[in-house]
């Protein structure tokens, strides 16, 4: 029996507080038009103390199994995408799969920073479709405000912090029809490490460090690798991008995923965009994107969906799925 893997549920999670651009103009040398004009975003969510990527992880992944309608005795997989896990370790999928009560099956974390999802939806989708394991949690989680310079304006206004998380099950390809992960495109050129790194780490520095970005230097990069990715993963999957019903691309910037629209003659009423609400939420902004346009009713069962994020590394990548 040949199996694929097909998305159950999926699930968000946002912390209480909200961040506006105002609030960062008392902060910093900034303003709301500013950050509006360059990024499209207007406020993000950041983490209470003491509220951790794993406590964050933990409530996006129990909304996504109640949409699945799965519990997590049914999890034998969980992967956590995080560039800013709890502790330096165990894995914080370690501390997610203690807290939500999983007894069984493997965790482990994905470190690819904003494309971290992407590589962890493709990971956990070869071992399902290989039958080493049934149901996985992939969540995207972060709390980038704890690795963010508050006094650097040309990163403290980008990122914010929230959690998003697929259920994955291995169903028979047969059965499934057309639904499931269909494929990914993975990509990462480690010569580009100095657009966009965290300057500290246990080897390093033996301390958490910040955000470093090379902004206008990384905005150039973006477009062209991001609409390549995604013309790639199209032609892999023998379908053109002009198929997809959703675009549902990492959220770093407005003017980023505008412009893969123009290049790839794609519609804007296609993105799904949270941008505006959340800023950049690193690995977690595609699962949390993704669910926004569940809840709204956007996208429904069947409909072909393109994901696509760049980010430290640079790593880049794209995914292509039938909801
Ligand atoms: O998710 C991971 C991938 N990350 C990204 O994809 C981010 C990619 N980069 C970007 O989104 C954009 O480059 C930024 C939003 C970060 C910056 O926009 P930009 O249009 O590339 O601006 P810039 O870096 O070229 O800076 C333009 C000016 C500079 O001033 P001068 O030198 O022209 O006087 C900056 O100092 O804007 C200044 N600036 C700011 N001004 C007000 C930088 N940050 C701010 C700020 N408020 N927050």
């Amino acid at each position: 029996m040949s199996l694929k893997s097909v998305l159950r549920g999926c699930g968000a999670y946002l912390p209480d507080k909200i961040l506006t651009n105002d609030d960062l103009a008392r902060m910093v040398d900034t303003s709301d038009e500013w950050i509006r004009e360059r990024t499209g975003i207007r406020e993000r969510r950041v983490a209470a103390e003491g509220e951790n990527t794993s406590d964050l992880a933990v409530k996006a992944a129990s909304e996504a199994l109640r949409a699945a309608d799965l519990t997590p005795a049914d999890v034998d997989l969980i992967v956590v995408a995080t560039t800013t896990p709890d502790l330096t370790f165990p894995a914080t999928a370690a501390i997610v799969q203690a807290k939500l009560g999983v007894e069984q099956g493997a965790a482990f974390d994905i470190q690819a920073v904003c494309t971290g999802f992407i590589y962890a939806l493709s990971a956990a989708d070869k071992f399902l479709a290989s039958g080493q394991n049934r149901c996985a949690l992939v969540i995207g989680a972060e709390t980038f405000s704890r690795i963010l310079d508050w006094e650097d304006r040309s990163t403290c206004v980008l990122f914010g912090d929230g959690a998003g998380a697929f259920v994955l099950e291995a169903q028979d390809a047969d059965a499934a029809g057309e639904r499931g992960f269909i494929n990914s495109y993975l990509r990462c050129d480690g010569r580009l490490v100095d657009l966009l790194y965290v300057d500290g780490g246990v080897s390093a520095t033996g301390s958490a460090g910040y955000v470093r970005m090379q902004g206008n230097k990384v905005f150039r990069e973006a477009v062209i690798r991001i609409s390549q990715a995604m013309e790639r993963v199209a032609a892999d999957a023998g379908v053109s991008v002009h198929d997809i019903d959703w675009f549902v691309p990492h959220q770093a910037n407005e003017r980023i995923i505008h412009g893969v629209v123009k290049k790839l003659d794609l519609r804007v009423d296609q993105v799904i965009s949270t941008i505006a609400g959340q800023g950049n939420t690193s690995a977690a902004s595609i699962p949390l994107a993704y669910s926004a346009g569940v809840a709204d009713g956007r996208i429904k069962q069947g409909d072909l969906v393109l994901l696509e994020a760049m980010g430290g590394g640079l790593t880049w990548g794209a995914a292509l799925l039938r909801a």
